[in-house]
Order: C-alpha cells, then structure tokens, then sequence
C-alpha cells in the first residue's frame, strides 16, 4: 500500500527538558519550552508490510543498525500495541539534521515518525495525541509536533494516567519574532548521547535539584516575557537555563561535558555582541554547537558576527511549521 509521509524540524528548547521521572514512559520532572524551527526538516515514509519478516528501517538510504533501530523498532512495537494492526513497518526517513551533534534531530525525527506511523496504523492524529505518542520516541520531540513555541507539560505526578497526563501544547500567545543563529561547531555523532547523560546528573550532580527548581520558575518568567514581548528577559531566562544545565552534567559522576574550547570561543563572541549593543543571547544542548537567540531583525548581523570569529558553518532559523503529512488526506 502507498506510504504515509511526514515532515517535521527539530526544536530547539528555551528552558530544557533535562531529568526524567519515567525512564520507560519518558515522562519529565518539569515542563520545558522550546521553538520548532524553519530549518533541517527530517521526511520520514512509512507504510504496512503484512508479509515482511520484520520491521525494515532505512535512514539517509542505509539500514539503521545498533541503538537506532532498536528505538525505532521499540516505537513501533508502541504503535502496533495501540492500534492492534500486528504488521511490520517500512520505515523510510531522510535527515537533513547532522545526527546525534546537538542539533536535536531526534526532536523532528521522532515527531515525523509519530505521525508517518499514525496514519499508516489508524492512530489518532490530533496535536495532542501525536504529541503524547512522539513523546515515547523521544521527549523532545512531543514540542515537534507543534510550530512556532511549544510548552511540554511534565504532567501530574499523581495523575491516574501519568502517560495521558503529559504531552506539548502551543503557546499561542508570543509577541517575539525570535531567530536562532545555529553555530555548527562538530557535525559528528557525540560520545554520550542526552539520554545517558540526562540519567547520570539526576543520580549524581550535586547542583541538580537547583537547577531543576530554578527551571520550574524560568518557565513562569519565560512565558510571560514571550506575552510582554520582552527579548531580553526571554534570552537571558534561555541562556541562564542552558548554562545551568551544563554545569549540571559537568558536576555528575563521571562528568559529561560537551562544551568544547570551540563552544567557549563562541559564547565569548556572543557576550562580545552584547557589550556591542546588540540583543544576542547563547543555548546549547547535547552537543558542542552554540546556538544564538536574537530577534530575528538582528539574525544576519549576528550571523555574520558569529561567522567572522569561530570560522563555523553558520544557519539562521526561524520559527517553523509543526509536523504535517505531505499529502494532506
Ligand atoms: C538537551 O529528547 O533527546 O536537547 O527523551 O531521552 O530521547 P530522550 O532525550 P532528548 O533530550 C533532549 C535534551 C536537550 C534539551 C531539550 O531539548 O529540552
């Protein structure tokens, strides 16, 4: 039968997803916001093969192996539970993201898939339900679903359904024309990925239970200042939140650091930007690459700024689409 297709494009959070309360479910001990960009979209094709042996998982042409696969397959064991359809899956995706660098490309994976394999099994397919599902792929990519900014709920602790309790929705309220300068540093695979190294600081950084309190409050400050249309207090919530969450991992048992003497040399420029005048604020995620928030005015000269010193491959984003079919049916 024909295939279902799916695009989506990773995210990149404002105020992180770092620790889980659920490693299977993968449910969040707090909420976190992020930003679905305009830019390396992930196609992800899937369709039922009653006859097949197995699941056949194809990305950027090459059959998926190791780790990979086996989440992917994981997945969709999820989606033959929920829909009661037993057939294995033909799974086809290509990523424009540069894979396991820190450019998220797990967010707008699992989000093309959620949705690709929601429509191939009879799943439902309204924003929540995908979100959920994503969810399960990987936790980020419950906000893929949504465009522009999205707020992850971790969901009631206490709730009869944790599952059902924690999912993304829109935040429809953001007056900020906000654009991401991604610094792209190291395009190769990291040697921890985000899901060991979220587990190692819950159990062992001393700075972690201040870091996850101090986000519970950066969420408040960071949704009001997106209404207020505030950039400074949305770059510095976003900066501090980042920051932090480093330290976190660089304090856990043993240490997990991704910043590199490259990733410093840029957070230097960007704080030389704001002596400059200029509103430009660093993120990062697992990964080495620094990412710049500015308003979206000001991306080409940052762009160019952040191009000039670091002598780094250079992306300007902006706030992009939620996932969606490509053939819409
Ligand atoms: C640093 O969503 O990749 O990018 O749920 O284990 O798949 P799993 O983790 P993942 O973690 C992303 C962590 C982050 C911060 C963020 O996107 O909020």
């Amino acid at each position: 039968c024909e295939p279902a297709v799916a695009v989506a494009h990773p995210n990149i959070a404002l105020v992180k997803y770092w620790g889980k309360r659920d490693e299977r479910l993968i449910l969040p001990l707090a909420d976190s916001l992020s930003l679905t960009l305009d830019a390396f979209p992930t196609t992800t094709a899937v369709r039922q093969a009653p006859d097949a042996p197995e699941d056949r998982v194809i990305m950027d042409g090459v059959p998926a192996r190791g780790e990979m696969r086996r989440r992917i397959t994981d997945f969709l064991d999820l989606v033959r539970e929920r829909s009661g359809i037993r057939a294995p899956a033909v799974v086809d995706t290509r990523n424009t993201v540069p894979v396991g660098a820190g450019l998220a490309s797990s967010a707008g994976g699992f989000a093309a898939l959620a949705l690709a394999a929601a429509r191939a099994y009879g799943l439902p397919r309204d924003p929540v339900s995908l979100s959920r599902l994503a969810r399960r792929g990987s936790g980020s990519a419950s906000r893929s679903v949504h465009g522009g900014f999205a707020v992850w709920h971790a969901g009631d602790p206490g709730a009869a359904d944790p599952d059902h309790a924690s999912y993304a929705e829109a935040v429809t309220d953001a007056r900020v024309d906000l654009a991401l300068v991604a610094v792209i540093l190291e395009a190769g695979p990291k040697s921890v990925s985000s899901r060991e190294a979220m587990r190692r600081t819950v159990a062992t950084s001393p700075l972690f239970p201040g870091w996850l309190r101090k986000s519970r409050e950066d969420l408040g400050r960071m949704r009001a200042a997106l209404r207020e249309g505030d950039i400074t207090t949305v770059g510095e919530t976003a900066e501090r939140n980042a920051l932090g969450m480093h330290a976190t991992m660089e304090t856990a048992s043993p240490p997990v650091r991704y910043r590199t003497a490259a990733s410093d040399a840029a957070l230097t420029q960007v704080r030389r930007l704001r002596a400059d005048g200029l509103g430009a604020w660093a993120t990062m995620d697992a990964g080495p690459n620094v990412k710049v928030i500015c308003d979206a005015a000001d991306a080409k000269t940052v762009a160019a700024r952040m191009g000039e010193v670091t002598g780094a491959r250079v992306v300007v984003a902006g706030g992009g689409p939620g996932a969606r079919l490509r053939t819409e049916d």
